[in-house]
């Protein structure tokens, strides 16, 4: 049983019990809950030895400042960790840990699911029946792009990346992918090639984003690479939304200057921009890309393995700075 002397853990939002249980027996468990405000976090943080993030919850300089100097670890409930300020962690000296590997299928499959979805155009369809507008079998009606034989080019190889490569191997020609570095491995396992971004997207059928979001990556696809793409590509983001700007891509979808687009992730989750709503031939989904039982269970056993670790002065499994 925790007492007065307990580490005092803050779970910015929610944590699964498959981690929070592991952290209630030894810490003082502080939650904000889904509803959390900054301003709620902040009246929370003070005495925090360890702060469990998430994708939607900020970790800058106020609440480290807030929290004070007993924190030891910010643990991210994600193997992206772009909501947190690295640098103002690591001048404090304070570990940051992420959730690798445990959602790589989890992530891929959902990719997979959004690139079946937005090539044949499942929501419009279902949504016409839904809505009572299926007149029958039409032949010209709902056409979309098929997969078998196509060019996927993936833009990061990293594990989900080629987990996606993995699963789509069996329907393309050609998998093609843009990357700092040659992934010979995966050129061996699948065929892949190594390509420039902009042969890339010239060639692609489907372009699925695989990279985290650094000030590299932020506005990686644009007005000027959507306009590269083919004009019946699709364009797969379950990475982080501040990777593709949506008011051009909401342009690109209305103009006909890409075919399709099957979006998880969006700049200021749970944001989602209006452009993008109201944009044809576009399926949206609610950053469920790590969301299977196995998957977020996984993650939140990972995210009680890095905090323990660091309230026991020991070095975090899954520590990134
Ligand atoms: C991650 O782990 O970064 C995912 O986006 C969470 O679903």
């Amino acid at each position: 049983m925790p007492g007065a002397e307990s580490p005092v853990v803050l779970i910015c939002r929610r944590l699964l019990p498959a981690g929070r249980e592991r952290l209630a027996a030894r810490c003082e468990i502080r939650e904000g809950g889904l509803d959390a405000t900054a301003d709620g976090l902040l009246a929370l943080a003070p005495g925090a030895n360890a702060i469990v993030a998430d994708p939607t919850v900020p970790v800058g300089e106020e609440l480290l400042e807030a929290a004070g100097e007993g924190v030891r670890v910010v643990a991210n409930y994600a193997v992206g960790y772009d909501n947190v300020d690295v640098d103002a962690c690591r001048s404090r000296g304070i570990a940051v840990t992420n959730t690798p590997g445990v959602l790589t299928n989890a992530t891929a499959e959902l990719a997979l699911a959004l690139t079946l979805a937005a090539a044949r155009r499942i929501n419009e369809a279902e949504d016409d029946l839904r809505g009572g507008r299926w007149r029958g079998w039409d032949p010209g009606d709902l056409l979309g792009l098929e997969l078998s034989a196509a060019t996927f080019g993936i833009v990061g190889m990293g594990r989900i990346g080629r987990r996606y490569a993995e699963l789509i191997a069996p329907l393309a020609e050609t998998i093609v992918y843009a990357s700092p570095s040659a992934k010979p491995d995966v050129e061996r396992q699948l065929g892949a090639e190594q390509v420039p971004m902009t042969e890339l997207l010239a060639r692609a059928d489907v372009v699925s984003l695989h990279v985290p979001a650094t000030p590299e990556t932020v506005g990686l696809i644009g007005a000027s690479e959507l306009e590269a793409m083919r004009a019946h590509a699709v364009l797969v983001n379950t990475a982080r939304g501040s990777l593709v700007d949506a008011d051009a891509l909401a342009r690109a979808l209305r103009d006909g200057s890409i075919g399709a687009a099957g979006l998880d992730v969006y700049a200021n989750e749970p944001e989602v921009p209006r452009a993008l709503l109201e944009a044809p031939r576009c399926v949206l989904l609610p950053h469920i890309g790590s969301a299977t039982t196995r998957a977020r269970e996984a993650m939140a056993a990972l995210v009680a393995d890095n905090v323990l670790a660091a309230l026991d002065g020991a070095e975090p499994p899954n520590r990134v700075a």
